[in-house]
């Protein structure tokens, strides 16, 4: 049976007095595993003391939040406002769009915490604050892409579940998912995002899962060892090789190297990526392009396994990180589990938290 409310409520102080108490002695573990209880009870609280009715209509309405979070992210809003105030009518004349709905977007997301009000409630000025700072493009942890990425392509996507696992009750009709049915074209959309016409969206995945990673799994470089690892460490899948650059960073004199396996437009975007970087750091990897699906013998020689499913235990693959297998510790497992938008609904991951997940059966 259900805790009742008050048990949840007296069980969420303690977990809040836990994390917030500046003389406990606890550990990044406990920390991180104590806000991950606090917000399975605030969760469950917020249910139990909305009711049946209204909280399933919040939770119907939350893509009415996403779209108005996408809105103000994608016209650079928190870029337009910038370090002082402004009031609407000059930020819809600066990011050029109307200010009818550019208003209710900016309320809605002022109402969950985004933005400041000068002057008070009704105020039509605005400031940014702590929240809105990370949706400008220039913060040096901004989630922009990563927010353009889930309530944009992940959001349009998500609206076609019904349709695809429609489609998915023939079972001899051709499994279609939701993306191609969302933005209307056939095969990968990872290849899709390749193409010229759509090569912006390829790039934007790429800074977001930088972004996504930074927020999540940062503490990956420090808690895992890597140097324990036979080089080369092969990343299949790597996109343009955020953990190689983080690792990169973090062991400069290291003499381990990676290989960055993905495919063609992608290592392109890598090698752009990793321009900047100094010639020794370009110089511990080496850049793959290819497909884990092809049947074609590559330069890693890396067996071929069905897409992000099986431990890869070839010689040359030390290790591999593709963001999907043993991407949630069980402990994790949240009502996001299994959603592309919520794959990273996780908190930073504390130091040695990876080294857990790689243990972890693969979920
Ligand atoms: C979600 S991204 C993850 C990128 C990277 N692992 C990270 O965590 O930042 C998935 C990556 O898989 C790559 N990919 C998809 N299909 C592929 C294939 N058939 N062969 C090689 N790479 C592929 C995509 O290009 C993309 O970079």
């Amino acid at each position: 049976m259900a805790a009742p409310p008050i048990t949840l409520a007296a069980e969420l102080l303690d977990v809040v007095k836990l994390i917030y108490d500046p003389a406990g002695d606890k550990g990044e573990c406990e920390t991180y595993e104590a806000r991950q209880r606090a917000r399975q009870l605030l969760e469950t609280l917020t249910k139990d003391v909305l009711g049946p009715h209204a909280y399933t209509i919040c939770i119907a309405e939350s893509c009415h939040e996403s779209a108005a979070l996408r809105l103000v992210t994608e016209c650079g809003v928190a870029d337009a406002i910038g370090d002082g105030a402004k009031p609407v009518a000059e930020i819809s004349a600066d990011v050029g769009v109307g200010i009818r709905y550019l208003g209710i977007a900016l309320r809605c997301v002022n109402a969950l915490g985004y933005f400041e009000q000068v002057g008070g409630l009704g105020s039509p000025v605005f400031k940014n604050n702590e929240m809105s700072n990370i949706l400008r493009q220039g913060h040096p942890h901004t989630l922009k892409d990563a927010v353009e990425l889930i309530c944009d392509d992940g959001f349009k996507s998500a609206a076609y579940f019904v349709e695809a696992t429609r489609a998915a009750a023939d079972p001899n009709g051709a499994h279609t998912p939701a993306s191609n049915l969302a933005f209307g074209f056939t095969g990968s959309v990872f290849r899709r995002w390749l193409e010229p016409e759509h090569a912006w969206r390829g790039k934007r995945m790429g800074q977001a899962m930088k972004q996504l990673h930074h927020a999540a799994n940062r503490n990956v470089i420090t808690g895992f060892d890597w140097q324990g690892l036979a080089s080369p460490i092969v990343d299949v899948g790597g996109g343009i090789g955020t953990l190689e650059m983080m690792l990169a960073r973090e062991y400069p004199l290291s003499e381990f190297s990676s290989v960055l396996f993905d495919l063609q437009g992608t290592i392109a975007n890598a090698k752009e990526a990793w321009k900047p970087l100094l010639s020794t750091t370009r110089a511990q990897v080496d850049f793959v392009a290819g497909s884990f699906l092809s049947s074609e013998p590559d330069q890693t020689g890396i067996p071929r396994y069905p897409a992000s499913t099986a431990h890869i235990s070839h010689p040359t693959c030390a290790a591999r990180l593709d963001g999907r297998r043993g991407s949630h510790h069980p402990q994790e497992r949240t009502r996001g589990d299994g959603r592309f938008p919520a794959f990273f609904r996780v908190f930073r991951r504390p130091v040695g938290w990876h080294s857990k997940i790689s243990e972890a059966p693969s979920l």
